[in-house]
């Protein structure tokens, strides 16, 4: 785990291009909605992939157009990832984080039922949660990570403008 500042608003926007040609051959859009200001402290390799492992089972096992928010919480940042299909169902919002559940065959197409696995290990390794929420509005699965510092201006580096640079770091003698 290597966690680092990153703006939120970025990673949605790099999932929606990822997925955005195969949610258009379904007639399906994908829209973000972050403040510009936001931003996780987390390792980027892994929020992409638990990411993209959401965006992806909204297409593949969802319906309707999918939106990607995020918003400041007491917790952490919430981003959730929405879409308006038959959802999950009580029986199987249950236990879709364990490992190898899936719906009926028919329903889910192919799938090894790993994915939301992925996905809570990633938040839980983050110190966050993953969540199922089913409303009259759709479904939403919601990752909670730890919020970053706010995201400010780089730092002016005093080796750029010409002042001493600081001599190398010697190791300490014990
Ligand atoms: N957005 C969703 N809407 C409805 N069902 C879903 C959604 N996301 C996941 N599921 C259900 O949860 C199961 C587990 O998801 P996942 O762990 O990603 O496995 P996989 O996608 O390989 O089947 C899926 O097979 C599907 O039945
Ligand atoms: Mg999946």
């Amino acid at each position: 785990m290597r966690p680092e500042p990153l703006p939120v608003g970025e990673l949605l926007e790099s999932a929606r291009h990822r997925f955005i040609d195969r949610a258009a051959e379904r007639g399906r859009a994908i829209r973000v909605e972050a403040p510009a200001d936001l931003v996780v402290l987390a390792d980027e390799l892994r929020v992409r992939q638990a990411l993209a492992n959401l965006v992806d089972n909204a297409i593949r096992h969802g319906g309707g157009d999918i939106d990607l928010r995020a918003r400041a919480a007491r917790d952490g940042v919430e981003i959730d990832v929405s879409d308006h299909g038959a959802g999950f169902g009580a029986d199987l919002a249950a236990r879709a984080f364990e490992r190898f559940t899936r719906a009926s065959e028919s329903r889910s197409g192919e799938g090894a039922g790993l994915g939301l696995a992925i996905v809570q290990a990633i938040a839980i390794g983050h110190g966050g949660s993953a969540t199922i929420l089913e409303g009259a509005d759709g479904t939403t699965v919601r990752l909670v990570l730890p919020a970053g510092p706010p995201d400010e201006p780089e730092a002016p580096d005093p080796a750029a403008s010409g002042a001493a640079a600081s001599a190398p770091s010697q190791a300490p003698l014990i």
